[in-house]
C-alpha cells in the first residue's frame, strides 16, 4: 500500500481557517447549536441528553439514528446504512474494502482529495475532467472509454465540490445504464445534495437509482452540523457494509453517542435546517455574485447550481496563487486557491479560487476583500 500525500485542501485549511478573520471558503452552511437541535426534538430534550451515558454505541450507528437516515432515501432500511466518523471515514473505508491492486477506479477531476488520493494508493485510476468550457458537465463518453475489464468503481461527487455543477439528469441515467451494463460499483459523494439552487435539478440518490450505487452522505453539509462528525453509506450489499463496519473496527470503532443523539433531533427536525440552509445559500449566492460583478477586470463569474461554494476565475496579472495568498496575509480573508485542487490524473484549472458563502460575517467578509481589492487591485 502506498503512503498517502499530504491532503493539499486540509493542510490549508488547517493553517488559514481558524487563525484568520473571515473564512470565506467554508463549504458547510453557518452551524447552529446543541441547543437549537435540541429544541427541534420538542420539551424535555435538553434534560434526556445530559442525562445520556457516554458509552461506546453500535458500530453501525445506533438503530434510531439508522432509521431516521434510511428515511432521507425512497427506498432504503436501516440495515441498508452504515454510519462513519464524518464522510470522510466512509470514503476510506469504502475504498480500502472494495479496491485492491488488481482494480481500477474512474473518478471525476478536479475533485475533494480523497477521491483519487485513496484509490490512487491502492490501484490504477483514470480521471475523467469537468471543465468549464463545457458547463462543468460530465462526459459520460469519456467514462465509457476509460472502462478497462476491471474497473470496479466510478466515482463521482454532485453537487461538487468546488464547482457547484449538478450533472444533467439524462446524462446521470446514462452513467448508471453504463455502469449496470459493465456490472461497475456507482460510488456517488453526495454531501452537498439538498442543497440546489432548484429542487428540479436535484438528482435522484445513487442508492435509490441503482443496486450497485453507493451513496455518501453526512451531517456535515446541508445539516450545516460538521462538528458531530456523522456521515453514513448507504448500500444494498449487506455483505460489502459488514466489510466496511470490520474496516471500521480499525478506526473510529463507532460513532460518539452525544453526536449520535443531536443528529438524529436534526435529521428529525429536516425541513427546518434545510429551509435555513437554502435561505442562507440563496442570500449568500445574491452577494457573492453581486460582489463579484463589481470588479469584472478580476473575475468572471457564473451561477453554480448547488452547494454552498463556487469557484469563479481570476483574470488578474498576479495570477490567483498570489491573489489568495496576500488576500488571507494582508486582509485576513481565506479563499481556497486552485493549487489545492491539482490532480495526479488531469490537468484541472490554474485560474480559479474557491469562495464560500454560507458564514454569518458574510457582509463583513465581502466588505474586508472589497477593500483589500480597491486599495491594491483598482
Ligand atoms: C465532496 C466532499 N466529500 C466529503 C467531504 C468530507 O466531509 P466531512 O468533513 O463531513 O467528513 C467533503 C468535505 O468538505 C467534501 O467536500
Amino acid at each position: 500500500m502506498n503512503t498517502l500525500p499530504e491532503f493539499r485542501l486540509e493542510t490549508y485549511l488547517g493553517k488559514w481557517e481558524f487563525g484568520s478573520r473571515y473564512h470565506m471558503t467554508a463549504s458547510d452552511a453557518q452551524s447552529i447549536t446543541i441547543r437549537d437541535v435540541l429544541a427541534l426534538a420538542g420539551p424535555g430534550a435538553v434534560d434526556r441528553f445530559l442525562d445520556e451515558p457516554l458509552s461506546y454505541t453500535q458500530p453501525y450507528g445506533a438503530q434510531d439514528l439508522r432509521e431516521a437516515i434510511a428515511a432521507t432515501y425512497d427506498t432504503a432500511a436501516p440495515e441498508d446504512v452504515l454510519c462513519f466518523a464524518g464522510a470522510e471515514e466512509g470514503l476510506y473505508a469504502f475504498y480500502r474494502v472494495l479496491l485492491d491492486a488488481s482494480a481500477h477506479a474512474i473518478v471525476v477531476t478536479p475533485n475533494y482529495q480523497s477521491a483519487e488520493s485513496l484509490p490512487l494508493s491502492i490501484c490504477d485510476v483514470t480521471g475523467v475532467p469537468l471543465e468549464a468550457e463545457h458547463n462543468w458537465t460530465l462526459d459520460i463518453d469519456r467514462v465509457a472509454a476509460a472502462i478497462r475489464p476491471n474497473t470496479r468503481v466510478i466515482s463521482v461527487n454532485f453537487p461538487h465540490n468546488p464547482t457547484g455543477k449538478i450533472l444533467e439528469r439524462d446524462r446521470f441515467d446514462a452513467l448508471v445504464d453504463l455502469c449496470r451494463r459493465h456490472g461497475i460499483w456507482l460510488f456517488s459523494d453526495e454531501v452537498y445534495r439538498l442543497i440546489e439552487r432548484d429542487p428540479a435539478i436535484r438528482l435522484p440518490q445513487a442508492f435509490d437509482a441503482y443496486e450497485r450505487g453507493v451513496s455518501l452522505n453526512v451531517m456535515s453539509k446541508a445539516y450545516g452540523l460538521p462538528g458531530l462528525r456523522i456521515g453514513w453509506i448507504a448500500s444494498h450489499d449487506r455483505d460489502l457494509l459488514e466489510r466496511m463496519v470490520r474496516y471500521k473496527h480499525y478506526l473510529s470503532i463507532c460513532n460518539s453517542g452525544a453526536s449520535e443523539r443531536l443528529a438524529v433531533a436534526a435529521l428529525r427536525g429536516a425541513d427546518v435546517i434545510l429551509d435555513r440552509t437554502r435561505a442562507i445559500a440563496r442570500a449568500g449566492l445574491a452577494k457573492t455574485q453581486a460582489f463579484l460583478s463589481e470588479f469584472p477586470h478580476l473575475f468572471e463569474s457564473y451561477v453554480p447550481d448547488g452547494g454552498i461554494v463556487i469557484y469563479p476565475r481570476y483574470k488578474g496579472a498576479d495570477g490567483v496563487e498570489a491573489f489568495a495568498r496576500r488576500l488571507v496575509e494582508e486582509a485576513g480573508v481565506v479563499v481556497l486557491p486552485p493549487s489545492v485542487y491539482a490532480s495526479a490524473l488531469t490537468a484541472t484549472p490554474t485560474d480559479r479560487f474557491r469562495m464560500g458563502y454560507g458564514r454569518n460575517h458574510i457582509d463583513e467578509g465581502l466588505a474586508a476583500m472589497r477593500a483589500h481589492l480597491l486599495q491594491n487591485y483598482a
